[in-house]
């Protein structure tokens, strides 16, 4: 329940871009590490353990399905996932799944629950075969409601980023990097993709779920969806960067990149401007009058104007791309 004073907030969008400039500006990156992750606890905490599993299940099951790959693609792989957030549930699926090495990473230093986390993984351990029950006893060790990680097979790095992560692992270290809702947070993407091409071998995947939409800045209010591609670049950084926001990358940015880096890749549409779901199956081409229809074209034209240059000389069709998933192979 919102008090009087966040309704306020929440009608003025000057007063937001202000209260989020300042924040960053006077809460030490340290403090504001932890705040991020208690509003993204928040969300998380509030699932049961039964949820959490099915999500994990979920999101593993996506990165196999959209790239064309089974179980038996990832036998002896090495696999990093960047800001695998509350818990390693979806890293864990990776090991079971005969991955020989998986690395978790994240930018900031989380503020997990210890108990949810052990009850999703002795949850997880219950339905396995013995083998693989041996390889989670080799890699956590759950004693009173808190656990720890045992091996070098199975690892969670906080306090790096992405764009920082070659100079920790090095050239060719992976076969698979992956993630759910992290790419739009590199304050750098051009930097992150350096790093994840480097670090990926030949042969190799990128496989993202991106989120392009707004988080968490304006979303919660009942402005326009794309009210945030309105604030002029210099402003947004100063809002965002600090906390960890969006890099406000649509999806012709990642088009272009994976030209650049000559992956064989494909982008599919996950969401639509607007929509609270997702579309399923996500798809590489939307279809007007099934995906999106007039009302959705009168949305955008009618912020057009007031979008920042670079977004307003984008075309209807990319604007209302609000999340994609990303599959990409590095041939060379
Ligand atoms: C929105 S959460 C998504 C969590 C999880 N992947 C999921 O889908 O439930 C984003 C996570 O990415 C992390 N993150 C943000 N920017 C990052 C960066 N540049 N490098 C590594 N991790 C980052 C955040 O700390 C957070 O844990």
């Amino acid at each position: 329940m919102k008090t009087r004073l966040e309704q306020l907030v929440m009608k003025s969008k000057s007063l937001i871009i202000m209260l989020r400039i300042l924040n960053n500006l006077l809460i030490p990156p340290l403090l504001k590490n932890y705040r991020i992750k208690r509003v993204w606890a928040k969300i998380t905490a509030q699932m049961s353990v039964e949820q959490s599993v099915e999500e994990i299940d979920l999101m593993f099951n996506e990165y196999l399905l959209y790239s064309n790959l089974d179980t038996g693609n990832l036998r002896g792989k090495n696999v990093l996932e960047i800001g695998p957030g509350d818990n390693l549930g979806v890293a864990l699926k990776f090991l079971t799944s005969g991955a020989n090495k998986i690395v978790t990473l994240d930018r900031f230093f989380l503020r997990q629950d210890s108990r949810q986390q052990s009850r999703i993984y002795e949850r997880m351990h219950s339905v396995l075969s013995e083998s693989k029950k041996k390889l989670v006893d080799e890699a956590i060790k759950i004693e009173n409601g808190s656990f720890h990680l045992t091996n070098d097979r199975f690892k969670y790095i906080s306090g790096k980023s992405i764009e920082e992560a070659l100079d920790l692992f090095g050239e060719n270290a992976f076969d698979f990097i992956v993630s759910r809702a992290v790419l739009m947070c590199a304050n750098d993407a051009d930097a992150a993709f350096y790093s994840m091409d480097k670090m990926l071998r030949k042969n190799g995947y990128l496989i993202h779920k991106i989120v392009l939409r707004d988080w968490q800045v304006f979303a919660d209010t009942s402005m326009h969806p794309l009210t945030f591609l309105t604030t002029p670049d210099f402003i947004w950084k100063l809002m965002t960067y600090p906390s960890g926001g969006p890099n406000r990358k649509c999806i012709d940015y990642y088009r272009l990149k994976m030209k650049e880096l000559h992956y064989q890749s494909k982008l599919l549409i996950t969401r639509v401007v607007g929509s609270e779901s997702d579309i399923t199956p996500y798809k590489e081409k939307l279809q007007y009058n099934v995906d999106y229809d007039d009302s959705t074209l009168s949305m955008i034209e009618e912020i057009r104007p007031k979008l920042t240059k670079r977004f307003r000389s984008l075309s209807s069709e990319d604007l209302m791309i609000s999340d994609i998933f990303l599959i990409a192979k590095k041939l060379v």
